[in-house]
């Protein structure tokens, strides 16, 4: 028998195991695929490709540690699906990572799709760590495999209507919003909290997420004198509404829920920001003890700077590897207990849950534009 007959055995043997391992693991690591999906195509993209940064690089950071599960080193790999915000695509996405055996999702983005998604994640049995969507709804329905490391908008839209009352004292408040299950549900919670404070709707008007002409509404608002305006939707609609406030010489306080504190807001809106305000989950970044750290490594890395949500997508990727860390199993029903009780420092802030996957010391903070920039004006725990 020729040399490289004797050879072909071990020649294949080795093909094969270079084949199903990842570039940089070894054949005796843990291959642990963390499933992702938020919109990487369509309006919401720039928020779902920051969100994926994020994710990509706790998943770097812990395959240069080399975090041992178990006895073998883990490694990590991303699996990602776009759902392009859409509620059908969303599930078909989840479905995509069900499939693939993922040990974990980091997603969705938007609450319309993160709220059927989490059913087949739930039927699936992997747990879903949501670092964007905000409906209340993600954690109210007991879901096992359901955890939040971002507070609910009953908490911000929730702050928001209170503090409009209360301290900006608005006399005559206006709603719009997007009717998505995060616009709307959004816009539920400030209306809840306004009356509660006492305070006076004057109109409750919609539209929806695809739209980019907001003068009906604006126009009838103006006729009822409203002095502030609350939008639950997203940055891009936001700016487009500050522009046609100017436009219609409104000068009513455009105030947002969730998802309008980016540059992107700025951006689009130019001058016509100047002054508006927005709710935003969590504590400022910078104000948090590894935050500025986070944002320089984040920019030297991918070259851009925070959208959004990324700190929450690096928190969320984070809880799952302590909990297969701690678990010594990247198995969901070996690790999911380690997670109902994690409790860590991330960039945002400690990450816990409680019973229901929600988490527990969630902060929200309201920003207002001055000179160009958003600036904290204050932050909140609780409602
Ligand atoms: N917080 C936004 C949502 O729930 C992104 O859709």
């Amino acid at each position: 028998m020729s040399l490289s007959k004797t050879l072909k055995p071990f020649a294949l043997l080795l093909g094969a195991v270079f084949a199903i391992t990842p570039p940089g693991a070894f054949a005796d690591d843990l291959t642990v695929k963390v499933g992702f999906s938020a919109p990487l195509t369509g309006a919401n993209a720039g928020y779902g490709k920051d969100l994926q940064n994020g994710v990509q690089m706790a998943i770097d950071e812990a395959n240069a540690q080399k975090i041992k599960i178990g006895k073998q080193v883990a490694h990590f790999v991303l699996v990602a699906e776009d759902d392009q915000a859409d509620p059908r695509i969303g599930v078909q996405a989840a479905q995509k990572l069900a499939d693939a055996n993922v040990a974990v999702v980091v997603g969705h983005f938007n609450s319309g799709t993160t709220i059927p998604a989490s059913q087949v994640y739930e039927s699936a049995g992997i747990p879903m760590i949501d670092p964007a969507a905000t409906n209340p709804t993600i954690t109210n329905r007991g879901f096992a495999n359901t955890f939040m490391v971002i507070s609910t908008d009953a908490q911000n839209a929730g702050n928001a209507g209170t503090y409009a009352v209360q301290v900006t004292k608005a006399k005559r408040i206006a709603i719009i919003d997007d009717r998505t299950a995060f616009g709307q549900g959004e816009a539920d919670e400030f209306e809840k909290a306004v009356k509660a404070a006492g305070g006076n709707i004057v109109t409750r008007e919609y539209t929806d997420n695809h739209a980019v002409d907001f003068s009906t509404q604006l126009t009838r608002i103006k006729a009822t004198n409203a002095d502030l305006i609350f939008f639950g939707g997203l940055d891009t609609q936001a700016a487009a509404i500050a522009k046609k406030m100017k436009q219609l010489g409104m000068n009513a306080q455009l105030l947002g829920g969730g998802g309008v504190q980016d540059p992107e807001f700025i951006k689009l809106a130019g001058d016509t920001a100047e002054g508006a305000m927005a709710w935003e989950y969590g504590r400022p970044l910078a104000q948090m003890p590894a935050g500025k750290e986070f944002a320089r490594k984040f920019k030297a890395k991918f070259g851009e700077d925070i959208l959004s949500y990324a700190p929450f997508g690096y928190d969320a990727t984070w809880a799952a590897i302590k909990a297969m860390q701690a678990a010594g199993s990247a198995s969901p029903s070996a690790y999911r207990p380690k997670l109902k009780s994690i409790n860590f420092e991330g960039v945002t802030g400690t990450i816990s849950f409680d019973s229901t996957g929600a988490l527990k010391s969630g902060a929200s903070t309201l920003y207002q534009v001055k000179d160009g920039e958003w600036h904290p004006v204050v932050t909140k725990t609780g409602t």
